[in-house]
């Protein structure tokens, strides 16, 4: 309190904290994270008094005999015995088995937060047959799946294909604090204000008032939380929970933190461990042999997660890293979900595969639209480029190095005095022309634009918000100040909705000069607030409809850029695909952006951990993630940016991006030696750029992100489950960057039967292998029985590669075939919904490669195909002809065995046509 008011009343101090804050910014050289700035769980009331709760300790009987039930879903009253406390349970099953389970109170004080905008609002119901028995009912969705409610205690059980794969409260430790008035300091603890009704103790100062580093929230609404304990008792393998600089395997929490959910603008993070990030996704997968499911707690106020898993704690770094070991023989993997508000809300993917899930997960929170290609190149970053000479100069600095690269950003100093929307009038003053001299060339910009809004009149969103009652409220009524980067400044209430009006209108092309080839990067959404709590808003803020900050927080980043993603609809006349890096997400962002995981170190650490903090982000839907290539504070040795190079090359977003202290970073500063290397690997990325976009779309049309965990696609080798270092892309390549200084070789484990370096086509049976690496390697190997389209004439852009013939990589399995597919389309409209696309399928059967259009849609292109190159091919043939309608029918040139180069077949990728080697 004290502190709150001495910050409204200071101008002064808070100036001069608001700078210091910056200082340390820049200057910092400390290569850790300030811990003492974030909550553990003991510093967070709620968390601890969640995690006092015992197994066996819950009090919940539903009662089945006052149960409904409806086509797709029951409705049980359920009582806390300890309290008398009356809850409602809903069991629904959505179409394509999956089911939701809602815990609410029944006469809540007044209503209790459920999660809006995070999911699809047109998710279809199941049919549900419901027997009944004397202690439990069963929700029987198909043969395969049920789940069952038991009445005494309260458990509900899923069971796939035979198997018990998820039990919520099986350990009875579920906690629903009921809203309560605040008691009267004279009132003796009763059963209406206990800290907890189960085991009646005495209320805990935390629960009506708490404070943390000088901040002091003041609980008005008192306490709230919610948690349960949901199990899983076929695998102890879990995975994902994102944002964490953590591994893919979850690890076990018990004797450290729980992992938390809490978007949180963290400087300095560090790897390994739960601490909260920018983005909470609650959302993991549970995978075996047998059975995979995925599991989403949707609730968007702060969230602890324990883990029970085997295993040291997460705090005790026993970084899982590559190939084998780790499994215990147990089998049960344990989970406590713990929120401070809202409801419990749970969403059991029954799979029975990883695909499955994939999709179940798509279904309900839907995918990740398909990008425009040259938001899949290769993007140019900085804090800051200085002025527009200094635009020109790295623009050009990229075509005197003959490096291919697709946009340039813009941080925050391109604005006038950080207010958004504007230009720096000397530095900047000519953003028409200067978009214009790099859209020639037919690259794109992106310009930052934060929510932060900064306080000074005649600023006129500043105004606007004023004048139109935009702003998030303190808990007085009145607008919110706190500081970032502009110094004083309000954030805009993302929540109303006529705000979100407001801010897509900004993007209108006559709001914001500028042309409509530029782009968005929304960051410091978490939000981020310099002198607040945490870095960021204070819990007791008040959101339209009368939500506490407390409610959302979580949602904040999503709002803000589903409003950005409108605003460039508007801006386009919705004709181009929209393009938002976010760094802050919930469930559902991805329906909106890209994401990046934002401020890493240059370490090699930083480098490995992009990895898992990637592929968690994409079994939660972000299809399109990167990390700052080289590390974002401090400076990359030149080893440690080449080999960062190699490895992000095979990530989806691609971005050069440092802090505004390092050292200028482009490709070509770090000798001419270097340049090369780092040359070759942005190379191999634009080669390879039609089948990221095939993948791409896939990930829209089926929610599978282009990069994936081994064991999406070998669900039975047990041997993928613990691999941190080597991941796929799409089903046909398998990549294990360098991820260690002065690495020599690279350990690397294949699944399946056979593969083939990408490069230099040495095949590999599976197993472990070990893998000798040069400066120049980066370990990928292509699975035998796929086709891969590439493109292989390298040019400035990736959209001036638009009708650059294919060349086929062909890898023969152990029975000569192969099979592959090809996407197409304009690269930037949304004309594919309207069947402007292609797609071709390609098989390698009876020594014939055939190509046939599968879905001809209405893509006019004259894409054509150059070569061909066959991996695993035993003997030299005699001759090889192509038939098309466009070439007739004709004999072709090739040379070699292994591999086999097919020459200029010179057939329209528009037509079917096929090649027959005799
Ligand atoms: C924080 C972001 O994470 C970083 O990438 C950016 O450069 C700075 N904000 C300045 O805008």
């Amino acid at each position: 309190m004290i502190m709150s008011r001495l910050w409204s009343s200071s101008l002064v101090t808070s100036k001069i904290i608001f700078l210091s804050y910056v200082f340390l910014i820049l200057i910092s050289h400390s290569d850790t994270v300030d811990r003492s700035k974030f909550k553990t769980c003991d510093q967070s009331g709620f968390c601890k008094r969640q995690r006092n709760v015992k197994e066996g300790s819950a009090t919940y009987e539903a009662d089945l005999s006052q149960g409904t039930v409806s086509t797709s879903s029951v409705s049980i009253p359920v009582i806390n015995k300890g309290n008398g406390i009356p809850f409602v349970l809903e069991v629904f099953l959505l179409e394509g088995l999956k089911f939701r389970v809602k815990l609410n109170e029944a006469k809540p004080l007044r209503p209790r937060y459920e999660v809006e905008h995070a999911l699809l609002s047109n998710m279809r119901e199941g049919k549900l047959e419901v027997k009944k028995a004397a202690d439990h009912w069963a929700l029987i969705a198909d043969t395969n799946n049920e789940a069952r409610v038991y009445s005494t205690p309260l458990r509900i059980e899923f069971y796939s294909g035979g198997e018990k794969v998820t039990v919520i409260n099986g350990r009875q430790m579920l906690k629903f604090e009921h809203l309560r008035k605040k008691p009267d300091v004279n009132d003796e603890p009763n059963d209406e204000n206990a800290a907890n009704e189960e085991g009646k103790e005495e209320p805990e100062p935390s629960m009506w008032e708490e404070s943390f580093g000088g901040h002091q929230d003041s609980k008005p609404r008192g306490p709230e939380s919610v948690g349960v304990d949901i199990d899983f008792p076929f695998t102890q393998h879990l995975y994902g929970l994102p944002e964490h600089a953590d591994s893919f395997l979850i690890k076990d929490t018990k004797g450290g933190d729980p992992y938390r959910l809490y978007n949180l603008d963290v400087f300095e993070y560090e790897v390994n461990n739960g601490m909260a990030l920018y983005a909470s996704v609650p959302y993991i997968m549970a995978h075996s042999p047998k059975n995979t499911v995925g599991l989403l707690w949707l609730n968007a106020a702060e969230t602890w997660v324990d883990f029970d898993v085997g295993g040291g704690s997460n705090l005790v770094d026993s970084i899982v890293n590559l190939v084998g070991g780790g499994a215990s023989d147990e089998k049960v993997g344990r989970t406590r979900w713990m929120s401070e508000s809202g409801i419990i809300d749970i969403f059991v993917f029954m799979g029975p595969k990883p695909t499955d899930v994939m999709r179940q997960f798509g279904e309900v929170a839907g995918t990740a639209p398909l990008p425009q290609m040259w938001a899949i190149a290769s993007q140019q970053c900085r804090w800051n480029y200085n002025d527009e000479e200094d635009v020109r100069q790295v623009d050009e600095g990229f075509d005197s190095h003959d490096m291919p690269y697709d946009s340039i950003w813009l941080d925050i100093e391109h604005t006038d005095g950080k207010k958004y929307f504007t230009w720096d009038s000397h530095k900047f003053g000519h953003p028409v022309e200067m978009i214009q001299n790099i859209t020639a060339k037919g690259r794109k910009m992106v310009t930052i634009i934060d929510p932060h809004i900064k306080r000074e009149s005649g600023y006129f969103v500043h105004e606007d918000a004023l004048r139109d009652d935009l702003y998030v409220k303190d808990k007085t009524g009145k607008v919110y100040e706190g500081w970032c980067w502009p110094g004083a400044a309000s954030y805009l209430d993302f929540f109303d909705p006529k705000v979100r009006e407001y801010w897509s209108s900004r993007f209108r092309l006559e709001n914001y000069p500028s042309t409509v080839d530029l782009y968005t990067w929304n960051d410091m959404n978490e939000p981020s607030v310099f002198n607040g709590p945490e870095v960021t808003m204070p819990k007791d803020l008040i959101h339209y409809g009368d939500w506490e900050h407390r409610d959302v927080h979580n949602l904040y980043g999503l709002l803000m850029v589903k409003a950005t993603y409108d605003g460039q609809m508007l801006r386009s006349e919705n004709q181009l695909r929209p393009f938002i890096l976010t760094r802050a997400a919930y469930v559902g962002s991805h329906r909106y952006t890209s994401i990046w995981t934002g401020d890493n170190t240059a370490e090699w650490s930083h480098l490995k951990i992009s990895i898992p903090m990637c592929l968690s982000l994409g079994i939660a839907g972000f299809a399109h993630c990167g990390a700052d290539i080289g590390g974002f504070f401090h400076n990359p040795e030149p080893e440690l940016i080449l080999r960062w190079y190699q490895a992000a090359m095979f990530q989806p977003f691609v971005r050069n991006h440092a802090h505004i202290e390092t050292k200028r970073r482009e490709p070509w500063l770090f000798g001419d030696h270097n340049t090369a290397l780092i040359r070759s690997a942005i190379r191999k990325r634009y080669a390879l750029l039609p089948y990221w976009y095939t993948l791409f779309h896939q990930a829209e049309m089926e929610g599978i992100p282009p990069m994936r965990p081994i064991w999406m696609l070998f669900p039975d080798d047990v041997k993928t489950y613990n691999i941190e270092g080597q991941h796929l892309i799409g089903n046909a390549l398998m990549v294990a960057p360098v991820l260690e200084k002065g690495a020599s070789k690279v350990s690397v484990y294949l699944p399946g039967v056979i593969w083939y370096d990408f490069y230099n086509y040495v095949a590999y049976q599976s197993g472990y292998h070990t893998i000798p690496v040069t400066e120049d390697s980066i370990p990928v190997f292509q699975r035998g029985g796929t086709i891969i389209p590439t493109k292989q004439r390298i040019r400035r852009a990736s959209t001036l590669m638009k009708r650059d013939p294919f060349t086929l990589f062909v890898a023969l399995d152990e029975n000569n075939e192969a099979r592959g597919r090809l996407y197409i389309d304009d690269g930037q409209s949304f004309g594919y919904r309207n069947g402007k696309f292609l797609e071709v399928e390609f098989t390698f059967k009876d020594n014939k490669l055939q190509s046939r259009v599968v879905n001809p849609g209405s893509y006019a292109t004259t894409e054509w195909v150059e070569r061909v190159v066959i991996l695993g091919w035993r003997n030299r043939p005699a001759s090889i002809t192509v038939s098309s309608k466009s070439v007739g029918t004709s004999k072709l040139e090739f040379e070699g065995t292994h591999p086999l180069v097919i020459r200029k077949p010179r057939t329209l990728i528009t037509e079917d046509w096929e090649i027959i080697l005799s």
